[in-house]
């Protein structure tokens, strides 16, 4: 009988225990969902929520990566980074006080890619910041060229990114090409491109420049002949610099031209004030200068003063803004992700 009585004593004072540390977590401001999960703990861990209620407590409490092991890591890196991610990665051990900076760049950046974070850290320390590591793998650059090329994707029109790593098919032939009148040089254009580039070419006439198309529309056959044709002069890895391969020209979208002024040979152009004008002012009417002087590195291509790609004025204003490549961009802004 007098051991009957000290169990239920013992189980009277559990119970009243549990009911003590239940009912001061209420009174701090914590709900069902919070108080079932401090229960759970040891008793040093449950300390620490006794002392107040915190809303920090709560928002790392109820998040799905929860785990009572990492506590002290989620209270050292609570604020720097979004409340999920900091958890997932401390869960993951991807977390420590020598890397914080960096990864907060990395997902603080407006060209954070979610799909590519595990090539993020892949490349990790690998290049001299985080912002040039993050263009490099946004443009797929650190890939060899030429390889996983897929297909562009036109319902992005007019914003189809062709280029090493996204290929025209060799029968894609826009169905609205108009010819380009003789007072904006020749060739053939996408009636978009053209009525943009008639605003251009009028402005820089105002301004005493005569920019005209030289080379427009180039379809995938006419391409081959090009590329071929560099080939007899340099070797492959050269031409690759400057050409383009069939089904790899954006020329063969009719949505990019090369201009150039009277007398002078585009290779030249870069010398003009004509170039100088176009460079800062072909946003306005929706082009961007496609291969910039300091980006080789990302485009592909040696710098090319005169070829210009219709765009759009949001895009186009978007990319001469940040000074960014029409590559990053479309990776970023533009394509889907799985
Ligand atoms: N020159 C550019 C890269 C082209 O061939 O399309
Ligand atoms: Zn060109």
């Amino acid at each position: 009988m007098k051991k009957l009585l000290t169990i239920l004593f013992l189980l009277c004072l559990c119970a009243c225990k549990k009911e003590t540390l239940e009912d001061k977590l209420r009174e701090l401001g914590y709900n069902d969902e919070t108080i079932a999960v401090i229960a759970s703990m040891n008793e040093t861990d449950q300390e620490r929520f006794l002392e107040a209620y915190d809303e920090k407590y709560a928002q790392i409490l109820t998040s799905a990566y929860f785990q009572q092991e990492h506590l002290q890591d989620y209270l050292h890196y609570y604020g720097e980074l979004p409340v999920d991610k900091m958890m997932e990665l401390v869960d993951k051990g991807l977390l420590n006080d020598n890397n914080l900076a960096q990864l907060q760049e990395i997902y603080q950046s407006d060209y954070y890619i979610p799909a590519y974070e595990d090539l993020y850290f892949r490349y990790l320390g690998k290049y001299a910041t985080i912002r040039e590591m993050m263009e490099i793998v946004n443009t797929k650059r650190y890939l060899p060229l030429f390889t996983d090329i897929q297909e562009a994707d036109l319902s992005k029109d007019p914003l189809i990114l062709v280029n090493k790593y996204y290929f025209l098919p060799a029968d894609y032939e826009p169905d609205d090409l108009v010819n380009v009148e003789s007072a904006y040089g020749k060739g053939q254009l996408r009636e978009i491109a053209y009525e943009a580039f008639k605003h251009l070419h009028d402005d820089a006439i105002e301004m005493g420049y005569n920019i005209r198309v030289v080379s427009a529309y180039r379809s995938y056959d006419y391409q081959v002949a090009v590329y071929n044709k560099y080939l007899e002069r340099d070797p492959m890895e050269v031409v690759d610099t400057y050409s383009a391969r069939a089904g790899l020209s954006e020329h063969q979208t009719g949505l990019t031209a090369d201009v150039c002024i009277p007398g002078w040979y585009v290779d030249d152009f870069h010398m003009t004030d004509a170039s100088v004008w176009l460079r800062d002012n072909c946003y306005k009417y929706g082009f961007i200068i496609r291969y910039p002087e300091d980006k080789t590195e990302i485009t592909g291509y040696m710098w090319e003063s005169w070829h210009i790609r219709y765009l759009g004025e949001e895009a186009a204003t978007e990319i001469h803004q940040r000074g960014i490549t029409f590559d990053e961009y479309y990776a970023c802004f533009v394509e889907d992700h799985e």
